[in-house]
Formats: structure tokens, C-alpha cells, sequence
């Protein structure tokens, strides 16, 4: 019976972490799509509180204190944190895209860019990156540096 097994292979995993609170999660957050959602990226504790406000206009039910319990849960469980400061000729891929929020190619184009043309000495070159959408950049100029 080797066809379970792959299938269970390419499955996503649908169970939740353990953790305090896990509970109120699967109550609130898993009527309408599972756990998926959840578990498939994660994400800072103020991405996560973005989201779960998205989901209570959708129509999540629960008190606030059980949204409270969701926030902390997911943070916690599914959180990551990010530097305070990014340096922006040494930043990783990875980083470029969580930390200002970039598509994919946007910060591949970053790093593209960085190799084929030298390190960044100022926020404007940054405008010079094809395909990247420069404000998203530009919202976090107090926290980049070079
Ligand atoms: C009333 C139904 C409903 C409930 C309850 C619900 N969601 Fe959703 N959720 C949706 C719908 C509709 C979508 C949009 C379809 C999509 O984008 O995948 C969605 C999408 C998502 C996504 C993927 C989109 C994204 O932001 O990346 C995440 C994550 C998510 N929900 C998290 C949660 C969390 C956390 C909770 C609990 C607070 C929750 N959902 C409760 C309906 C719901």
C-alpha cells in the first residue's frame, strides 16, 4: 500500500502545533477552510494580527478575548521575527521579501541587482531595481542601512 503514504507525503500537515490557546484556534479559525491556512507560511505577530481582523470581516466568530488568544497562539507558534534594522547589500532574499513585504521577484530582483552592480550606498539607488516597487522600500527607510 505505497499510494497512502505518498498522498499523506504531499499533504499539507493539518494538524495544528501544540500549544496554549490551540483550542480557541481550531474553534474560531477552522470552521470555513481548516487549519491550512495557518500553517502553510508564517508570519510576524502583526502580520497575524493584520490577518485576523481580515478573517473577523469575514465573518469569524469568537469574543475578543478569543481573538486575543488566536494572535498569541499564531505568534507564537507560527511567528517570525524580524531584525529591527536590515542591512540592504547583505540581506538575504528571504529577508528582503518578509521584511518589506516584497513579491518573490522583487527581492530576487534586489539581489540581482546588488550583485551585478555593486552594494547600495543610498535608499534612491533602490529606485534603479527593475520590478521593484520602490515606496515599499521607501516605507521602511528608517530602518534600513548599508
Ligand atoms: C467565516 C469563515 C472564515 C473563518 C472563520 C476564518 N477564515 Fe480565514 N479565510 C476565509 C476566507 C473566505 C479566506 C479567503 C480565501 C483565501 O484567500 O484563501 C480566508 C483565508 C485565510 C488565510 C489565507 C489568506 C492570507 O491572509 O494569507 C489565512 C492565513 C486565514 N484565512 C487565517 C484565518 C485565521 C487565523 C482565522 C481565525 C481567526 C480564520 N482564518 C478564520 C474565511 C474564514
Amino acid at each position: 500500500m505505497a499510494l497512502p503514504l505518498v498522498c499523506a507525503a504531499l499533504l499539507p500537515a493539518q494538524e495544528l502545533a501544540p500549544g496554549e490557546g490551540k483550542d480557541v484556534v481550531e474553534r474560531v479559525c477552522a470552521p470555513c477552510h481548516g487549519v491550512y491556512n495557518l500553517v502553510r507560511r508564517p508570519r510576524t505577530r502583526a502580520a497575524w494580527e493584520q490577518t485576523v481582523e481580515n478573517m473577523r470581516g469575514m465573518g469569524a466568530k469568537g469574543s475578543d478575548a478569543d481573538f486575543r488568544i488566536v494572535v498569541d497562539y499564531l505568534a507564537k507558534a507560527y511567528g517570525v521575527s524580524l531584525p529591527d534594522k536590515v542591512n540592504l547589500n547583505q540581506a538575504g532574499y528571504r529577508l528582503l521579501t518578509s521584511f518589506f513585504a516584497l513579491f518573490p521577484e522583487e527581492a530576487e530582483a534586489i539581489v540581482k541587482y546588488r550583485e551585478e552592480n555593486g552594494p547600495f550606498r543610498a535608499l534612491e539607488d533602490l529606485k534603479k531595481v527593475p520590478r521593484l516597487e520602490y515606496r515599499k522600500v521607501e516605507a521602511k527607510k528608517n530602518r534600513v542601512e548599508f
